[in-house]
């Protein structure tokens, strides 16, 4: 019967804003349409704010529920309580009716529903008015007075065309059908000019007369009449009924079919749905979260806006919410005899135990939640005036979605003052024109109230379905908040110092989620509709994963982030290290991780493998280690490979200036002509007693420009030295391509 209630998710930034920024803000919405979805009322505009969606992550579960919250299901059940229903005076039918609708969708939802009936209550008299063949403005269920001094038809009542006998004071007031015709006459305040309007009506053959102001804006008027009129019903309109009647007269015939009856002493009902929560089945010790509205309206009005649009709202969060394996306790009530003065809820909460009461995470009392009515507001209206709980919770939900028209101040006449009597923590969230006094708390402000309230023009037309998605997305998102399974995420470094601003991630089965980002203290509250998730906490490229977290009864989770790098330690090669070319050296390094673990060790050659020593010169070895938590640590170290050496020539040495001298070395064999560095050998001059270097080096000279020869297994240079050295010492430097130096010193006569 209800598919299709879902629809697409969108995203959605609720700011107030008015004249100049609200008309540029409806621009911006239009500019991204496709990516918002916002309808604003003038001086209340809904703007799309930027944007933080720039990951493939899905958001969180908080940001994600108030998406599935549709007014437009809200606004078909205010439809069923105001217009199929209509009227619902505490202690009628209607009201019963009210509560059976409202338990047979909770029903729907999974919820366990019972009946609360109490009372009795003082003794109603009421006429239903229906048309056969007219389409009534407000609805097709119009209720009025029913005078004592008047006929009870019962259920049936009569039927006939309707005349406008005017003031019914004087013959002409009447036309000359009357008779067999419902008579219509102005409601006068005075007793007198009232009996003889009837009188006068009776006379000429009325089945029904309907007293109705016929200006300004008022209630169904209840009086009695000093001649009673016991053949007929007799029974009072407002002044919108006589505005409707006169209306629809203009266009021509009118039948109505009134109905008047008399409920003594009777009965009123409130409906009360629960869902259990995941572990507690028989609803023990569970936290309770509590939603509330009231099913009665006052006589004469459909009530549409005072109270079906608290129901409204209170079915669509549960619709939501309904739907996921919880470990609170939820609780969506539909008072009656609220306009009687908080009778039903003072009764449901007469029925509580202590224990229950203690149990209670706070009740979201919605009364008057989406009036087109430009000057109200959302409030949140506590009896004393004070913030508490449950206005916190909703505050900080309108600060989720972007709203910022909610404020707080002082105000009982609704049912949240019968949980605060209990000490529960409650709040009246209401779309009112509140004005708050200089401070909220000692005393109360005044307020103007829309004009449809508490009149029989409180109909459809008195409903906004953007206001009520506020209300869903600030209450329901609100009540969504303190439904979930909650989490205290907390993430520390493996040093116990607590991380702040360290993303955390959630996958709880339905797509990775970005659940937010630890606060300063490093925690975390995040809200889950699922009892098992994988938990990823993200800190400077180090990643910890905790898998299948069962999340009930709020519990806390401390992720321990390996921030510490493995250690790496070389053996072989240590850093500087020289080997001989060829030389068979066999590598060995370690990698360790007392955290999370190694992950990976590798190094340039494997951990026990042969060193390349094959060619001369410097190289390079490196390690590089990772730990499971993804912290990396390098180590680099450089050795060199040298020839084999052997000098056939002394460290120092006498000659004469002028002279050849030889230097003859071994490499290990023929290792070709190239192997002295560029630049190589050189001199340099010496003081002689000291050896300190007193003059540039300069590169040798060799006699008939010779060059370096091999053969016989020897290196063979000559070094030409010149005349000018004479008296002198040199220092004769050998460089060779393996980065290995060799040196003489020669004391030149
Ligand atoms: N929906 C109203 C509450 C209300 C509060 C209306 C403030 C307008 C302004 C509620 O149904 C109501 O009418 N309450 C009664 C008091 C109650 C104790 C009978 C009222 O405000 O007169
Ligand atoms: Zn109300």
């Amino acid at each position: 019967m209800r598919g299709s209630l879902e629809r697409p998710r969108r995203l959605r930034r609720l700011t107030v804003v008015g004249g100049l920024a609200a008309a540029l803000a409806l621009g911006a919405v239009s500019a991204t349409a496709g990516v918002v979805q916002a309808q604003g009322l003038p001086g209340q505009a809904l703007t799309a704010g930027t944007s933080t969606t720039t990951s493939a992550l899905l958001p969180d579960y908080d940001n994600e529920i108030v998406t599935r919250f549709d007014s437009a299901n809200s606004v078909e059940h205010i439809r069923h309580l105001a217009v199929n229903i209509g009227p619902r005076l505490n202690g009628t039918p209607q009201e019963r009716e009210g509560a059976e609708y409202i338990g047979g969708i909770l029903e729907s939802y999974g919820f366990k529903v019972s009946y609360q009936t109490w009372g009795p209550v003082s003794t109603k008299r009421v006429a239903k008015v229906t048309s056969p063949n007219a389409d009534l403005p407000g609805g097709p269920n119009w209720q009025m007075a029913a005078s004592t001094s008047g006929k009870f038809t019962g259920d049936n009542g009569v039927e006939g065309q309707v005349v406008d006998a005017k003031t019914g004071q004087s013959a002409a007031d009447f036309p000359s059908d009357t008779e067999g015709k419902i008579v219509l006459v102005d409601y006068s305040t005075t007793a007198s000019v009232r009996n003889t309007a009837v009188a006068n009506a009776v006379s000429r053959g009325a089945i029904a007369v309907i007293l109705a102001y016929p200006t300004g804006n008022s209630a169904p008027p209840s009086f009695t009449l000093t001649t009673p009129q016991p053949n007929l019903p007799v029974i009072g309109g407002g002044s919108a009924h006589s505005a409707w009647i006169r209306g629809l007269l203009a266009k021509g015939p009118l039948t109505l079919r009134i109905a008047t009856n008399e409920y003594v002493n009777p009965m009123g009902t409130n409906v009360l749905a629960v869902r259990h929560a995941v572990g507690d089945p028989t609803g023990t010790k569970a936290p309770i979260v509590m939603v509330g509205a009231h099913i009665d309206s006052v006589l004469g009005a459909p009530g549409a806006h005072d109270d079906a649009s608290g129901n409204g709202v209170s079915l669509e969060i549960a619709r939501v919410l309904g739907k996921y394996p919880l470990d609170k306790e939820l609780r969506i009530a539909g008072f009656g005899g609220e306009e009687g003065g908080l009778l039903g809820a003072r009764e449901y909460v007469k029925t509580l135990t202590a224990e229950e009461k203690a149990r209670f995470v706070g009740e979201w009392q919605m009364d008057m939640v989406g009036t087109p009515y430009e000057p109200a507001r959302l409030w949140a209206l506590t009896p004393n005036g004070q913030s508490n709980f449950v206005v916190e919770e909703a505050y900080k939900a309108a600060d989720r979605v972007g709203f910022e028209g909610l404020r707080n101040c002082r105000l009982g006449q609704s049912d949240h003052q019968a949980f605060y009597d209990a000490g529960i923590p409650a709040s009246l969230f209401i779309w009112l024109d509140y004005r708050p006094p200089a401070v909220c708390g000692s005393s109360g402000g005044s307020y103007v109230t829309e004009p449809e309230y508490h009149r029989p023009t409180d109909t459809m037309d008195n409903i906004s379905p953007e206001r009520l998605q506020i209300t869903l997305d600030v209450v329901g998102g609100a009540v969504a908040h303190n439904a979930l399974n909650a989490v205290k995420v907390s993430a520390v470094s493996d040093g116990g110092q607590p991380l702040a601003g360290a993303p955390v991630r959630a996958d709880c089965g339905d797509g990775e989620r970005n659940v937010g980002m630890t606060g300063t203290d490093g925690r975390l509250d995040a809200v889950f509709p699922h009892a098992t998730c994988d938990f990823t906490v993200v800190v400077d490229g180090a990643t910890v994963v905790e898998r299948g977290v069962s999340i009930s009864g709020d519990r806390e989770l401390e992720v321990t982030v390996d921030l510490t790098k493995p250690t790496i330690s070389l053996t072989k090669p240590a850093d500087g290290a020289v080997f001989t070319l060829g030389a068979a050296e066999i590598v060995s390094y370690r990698c360790e991780d007392n955290l999370s673990g190694v992950a990976a060790c590798t190094g340039t050659v494997p951990d026990g493998g042969a060193l390349d020593t094959s060619t001369v010169g410097f190289h390079e070895f490196a390690v590089n280690a990772t730990d499971k938590a993804g912290n990396s640590a390098d180590q680099k170290v450089t050795y060199q490979v040298v020839y084999p050496w052997h000098a056939y020539f002394p460290e120092t040495m006498d000659g004469k200036a002028g002279s050849a001298v030889p230097i003859k070395f071994s490499l290990g064999g023929d290792r070709g002509t190239g192997v002295i560095a560029p630049g190589y050998p050189a001199s340099q001059q010496v003081t002689c007693d000291t050896g300190e270097a007193t003059g540039a080096a300069a590169p040798t000279a060799t006699p008939g420009n010779s060059k370096l020869s091999y053969g016989g297994g020897q290196y063979n240079y000559v070094w030409k030295t010149e005349k000018s050295w004479s008296g002198t010492c040199r220092k004769f430097e050998l460089k060779l391509d393996d980065g290995s130096s060799h040196f003489t010193t020669i004391r030149l006569k």
